[in-house]
């Protein structure tokens, strides 16, 4: 007798896009486990109804993505601590008739950067960009070793707030500053560029005098001026793809307790 599939989604506005249904479909064929795993449309503002409905249906975890992961966040009745830093979430589930609520975006870009086999531990690390996505990851970089983290932002002012955000979160072993986005210079480990400069086809630039050795790009599927001016350099190179397939993996281990292997699905 076949038992019955735990159901899960992810929920967004547009959802269409979306490609965590084929991932999460892979891993559970990876690891033997029976689920479905949906696309669910919300309107704007029918986001809390629609996730009530989902688990009052039988529904055991659902993905969020844009717009609403700031709102789950307020939604959530229990929060982990890199959920609370990120102040989003992209992973909820119920337990004992409580919201819970984790981001794994972070994680899943440190799993991608460690099966690049990049380093991190002890790393300089120049992130581009301070917003959302930024947020999401920084903390998860520092425990995974960065010994220093740079936000360099078009608006300083706003790297200069999120620091001051996530500064009392994270180990003193890893250093934060600010700069701004026009100041880019210094020697650095990993470049990842978190801006949404590619997804508008805007160039940024990255002047010579900024030396690094490895560049990550977290969008993908798009062309992206970041990483045209990393290859012309000839550093090892990498879009957002592996980031989308760890922070998929991450919730898939939060719901089923298996993990599948990275590496596997890039
Ligand atoms: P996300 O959630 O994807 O991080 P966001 O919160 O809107 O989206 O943040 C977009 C980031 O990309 C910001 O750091 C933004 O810089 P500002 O804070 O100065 O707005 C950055 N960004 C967007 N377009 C950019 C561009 N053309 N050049 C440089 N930075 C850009």
């Amino acid at each position: 007798m076949t038992s019955t599939p735990k159901k899960f989604a992810v929920i967004g506005n547009p959802i269409q896009h979306s490609r965590s249904p084929e991932l999460h479909t892979s891993f559970a064929k990876s690891t033997h486990l029976n689920i479905t795993y949906d696309k669910l449309f919300a309107e704007i503002d029918a986001f809390e109804q629609t996730i009530e409905h989902f688990f009052h249906t039988g529904g055991q975890g659902l993905n969020v993505t844009v717009p609403f992961k700031e709102h789950a966040f307020q939604r959530c009745d229990v929060l982990t601590p890199r959920a609370t830093i990120a102040k989003a979430v992209n992973t909820l589930w119920m337990e004992n008739q409580k919201l819970y609520g984790d981001n794994t975006d972070g994680q899943g870009l440190v799993d991608a950067i460690l099966t690049l086999k990049w380093p991190l531990k002890d790393s300089r690390i120049l992130i581009l960009g301070a917003g959302g996505a930024t947020r999401g990851v920084v903390y998860p970089l520092a425990m995974a070793g960065a010994k220093q983290i740079v936000i360099a932002n078009r608006t300083l002012a706003r790297a200069e707030q999120l620091i001051q955000d996530v500064a009392p979160a994270l180990p003193t072993t890893t250093s934060l500053e600010a700069i701004a986005l026009d100041q880019l210079q210094g020697s650095f480990d990993i470049v990842i560029n978190a801006t949404s400069a590619s997804l508008t086809g805007d160039a940024l630039n990255l002047p010579a005098t900024l030396e690094f050795s490895y560049a990550y790009e977290m969008a993908y599927g798009k062309p992206s001026t970041f990483l045209d001016q990393a290859k012309a350099r000839a550093v090892p190179t990498s879009d957002g793809f592996g980031m989308l397939v760890g922070q998929a993996i991450e919730s898939f281990y939060i719901w089923n307790g298996v993990k599948p292997a990275l590496k596997d699905f890039i």
